[in-house]
């Protein structure tokens, strides 16, 4: 391991089943613009949010020993579905901090709500898990929640249909039961779903807040950061890379994405053979 002087300056691992993290990752990057980055994108196993427990269990640790080996000093789970599933093991099982998006999501939504009625929409393992409901209620145990499960988002984000008819049929179906409820908070309770926001903003309408975790989550990775004195306190030189990605496959598709959602050009993402870790 590095000394502690250099020790502060390694990257953080950040990583998702796929693209969605990447939504996590750009906040990271504009609230800790010193801070550098090693993103991993399981694009060969996506969608996580269909798959069991164990499954999810099991790529979270592979993706995890592989960050490790990228001597990252702190990790983000950049999924829902992995937070839901994972998290409560690796915080046992890492000895660096590891964060998830769940809890910094739920604490903003309770901030944000008036009424007490918070709808959160997710993948069905991350609704059937009840996390937004147990981190909600150990908050506030008077909002009521309303979850559903919207399948379908994930293939249509990484299918690059943003702005499309056909997403805008899907979600109103989907959204349609949390309309006619009272909710006035909406989680956005996956990290694709930012990317399809204004759909999903223009069929709740302007009444509804829609939570995106990932401001909250960069938000307290800074502050765990400076809790354990763990912030670089500078960019990192000329010729060191400030962020790096790696794919379990279709490097190409991730990269075009990536420069799609991110404000600067990312040179390269690389294929790694993420079941041997
Ligand atoms: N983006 C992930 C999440 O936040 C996972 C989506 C998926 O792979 O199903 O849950």
């Amino acid at each position: 391991m590095n000394g502690q002087e250099e020790w502060h300056n390694s990257p953080i691992g950040v990583f998702d089943s796929g693209v969605g993290g990447l939504t996590v990752a750009r906040e990271i990057m504009r609230q800790l613009p010193n801070e550098r980055i090693v993103y991993f994108g399981d694009t060969a196993r996506v969608p996580y949010g269909n798959k069991s427990r164990e499954t999810v269990m099991k790529y979270s640790r592979q993706i995890v020993n592989f960050l490790k080996t990228q001597e990252v000093k702190a990790i983000v789970v950049a999924c829902n579905t992995a937070s839901a599933y994972a998290l409560d093991e690796l915080e046992q099982e890492v000895d660096i901090p590891i964060i998830g998006v769940v809890r910094p999501g739920a604490r903003a939504a309770i901030e944000a709500t008036k009424n007490g009625r918070i709808g959160v929409i997710a993948t069905e393992a991350t609704i059937s898990s009840g996390i937004y409901n147990r981190y909600i209620e150990e908050n506030d145990n008077h909002v009521r929640i309303m979850g559903k499960a919207c399948p379908l988002f994930v293939s249509l984000v990484e299918e690059g249909l943003w702005e499309d008819p056909v997403t805008d049929e899907i979600a109103r179906r989907y959204l349609a039961e949390l309309i006619d409820s009272d909710i006035d908070t909406l989680i956005l309770g996956c990290t694709h779903y930012p990317l399809i926001r204004s759909t999903v903003g223009r069929i709740m309408g302007p009444k509804v807040t829609l939570v995106n975790p990932a401001y909250e989550t960069a938000r307290e990775l800074k502050e765990l950061l400076i809790s354990k004195g763990l912030e670089s306190e500078h960019r990192p030189g000329l010729g060191t890379e400030l962020y790096r990605f790696f794919v379990s496959d279709a490097a190409d598709k991730f990269q075009r994405f990536a420069n799609s959602i991110l404000t600067y050009g990312i040179l390269s993402a690389k294929v790694i053979h993420i079941d041997e870790y």
